[in-house]
């Protein structure tokens, strides 16, 4: 059985940046938008798309966009939904003064959120993921990356993947995992080095023989983990197939891009304080710059400069750093228009930053992020009925009907 989506006022396909493999210096001609359009689903996956002459209608479902936008499954490159409990309390003692370093000095932070999360069960802990991704799935993301990290001790770290595990059995999306051990150093650990050595030696030969993660991350941060330790940690991880993504060059420049160039990382995220140097690094690497802007609206830090990295050539994406501290946002639409806004992102950049790039960011960038034949069919129907529409719009209204691999995974009541 076949699906036909028709009447589509703009298909967004990606399709030029697909055929030249390329995912920086992005203009609206890389869109490739389809006027008028059609697109055809056939075993999960996109078999043709057109803008006349419908294809046979036999055996076929049809589904009428009544006029309104398709655009590719949203992803989100970069998230923590792994956690327990709240830290609500922060955001008035920030909105009182105290910096995102002075809360984590006092008890709570990272530290906070670990302390029950390390309380938690496998089930409470996923069922707790999945709330917040079906929530993302209603603004229209099919894919995501998320992370561990509020473990911070061998057994927590494998407790809160196999969570993650169990949360992708139970949502609909694709979800790529990474183990971000690298988050802190808890409070019981001797040193920096001691640490990394007990997660090297214990903890990452644990995550490949029950293959719970595909990536592995580190906080390179003043007061977190220096480039150079945390070097040890990607390297030892890559020897066994894990590959590297790093929060980088957040509240100081730690040379956490340039690390990320030398270690030929996916992404390195965060970047205010990136030095162009290191950016360069990136560019010329490939490693996908992801912004995340959420941090800086919720914590009040100031906003990266996305314009500068996607005029260095740049692989730029936006995600939404879901967590319970510095960005609790999951309407990842939302967050991309205020990188355009705060970042300078163009139209253009912005959403290829949600789609293709950020499926770059994922190494899944042949498969999903775009809409052209063989594709996963992965996308969002909605009711705007321009892309200048859809944007503006800030995510406001939800997708009548999202798929994932050609199913329907979400529904609008809405939508007849
Ligand atoms: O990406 N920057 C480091 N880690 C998270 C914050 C996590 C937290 O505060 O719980 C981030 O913003
Ligand atoms: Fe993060």
């Amino acid at each position: 059985m076949r699906t036909l989506i028709f009447n589509i006022s703009e298909l967004v396909t990606l399709a030029p940046l697909v055929k030249e493999n390329r995912f920086n210096r992005i203009q609206d001609e890389d869109l490739g938008i389809i006027k008028n359009a059609w697109l055809l689903i056939q075993d999960g996956k996109i078999l043709a798309i057109g803008d006349s002459h419908l294809p046979e209608l036999k055996n076929t479902i049809c589904i009428d966009a009544q006029n309104g936008v398709v655009m590719p499954g949203l992803i989100d490159s970069h998230t923590h939904p792994v956690f327990a409990g709240s830290r609500s309390h922060e955001f008035s003692k920030r909105l009182k003064g105290k910096s995102y370093g002075e809360i984590a000095q006092e008890g709570g932070g990272i530290a906070y959120s670990v302390a029950q999360t390390r309380e938690a069960t496998v089930e409470s802990l996923a069922q707790n993921a999945t709330h917040h991704m079906m929530s993302m799935l209603r603004k229209g993301v099919t894919t995501l990356e998320a992370k561990s990290g509020y473990g911070l001790s061998v057994e927590s770290e494998l407790h809160q993947l196999r969570a993650l595990k169990l949360a992708s059995q139970m949502t609909p999306q694709r979800i790529v995992s990474t183990c971000l051990a690298l988050h802190a150093i808890p409070k019981e650990s001797q040193n920096e080095r001691a640490y990394i050595h007990e997660m090297v030696t214990q903890l990452l030969p644990r995550i490949t023989q029950e293959g719970l993660a595909s990536y592995v991350d580190a906080f390179v941060e003043k007061d977190y983990f220096s480039a150079q330790e945390a070097k040890t940690w990607f390297l030892e991880a890559q020897k066994l197939g894990l590959a590297t993504r790093i929060h980088a060059d957040e509240f100081s420049d730690c040379e956490g891009a340039a690390l990320a160039a030398s270690l030929g990382a996916a992404s390195a995220d965060h970047l205010q304080f990136a030095s162009d140097d290191g950016l360069r690094k990136m560019a010329a690497a490939g490693v996908v710059a992801t912004l995340l802007p959420g941090t800086s609206l919720y914590t009040g830090i100031p906003f990266a400069n996305g314009r500068n990295m996607a005029d260095l050539g740049c692989a730029v994406a936006i995600a939404s750093d879901f967590n319970p501290g510095s960005s609790p946002f999951e309407n990842l639409r939302f967050l991309a228009a205020m990188a355009g806004v705060h970042s300078k992102l163009k139209p253009a950049e912005i959403i290829a930053g949600i789609t293709l790039v950020a499926s770059k960011a994922l190494g899944l960038q042949s498969k999903v992020g775009a809409l052209v034949p063989s594709y996963e069919a992965d996308l969002g129907i909605y009711s705007s009925s321009s892309i200048a529409e859809w944007l503006a719009d800030m995510g406001k209204t939800e997708p009548k009907l999202v798929y994932i691999a050609g199913k329907v995974a979400y529904r609008s009541s809405s939508f007849a």
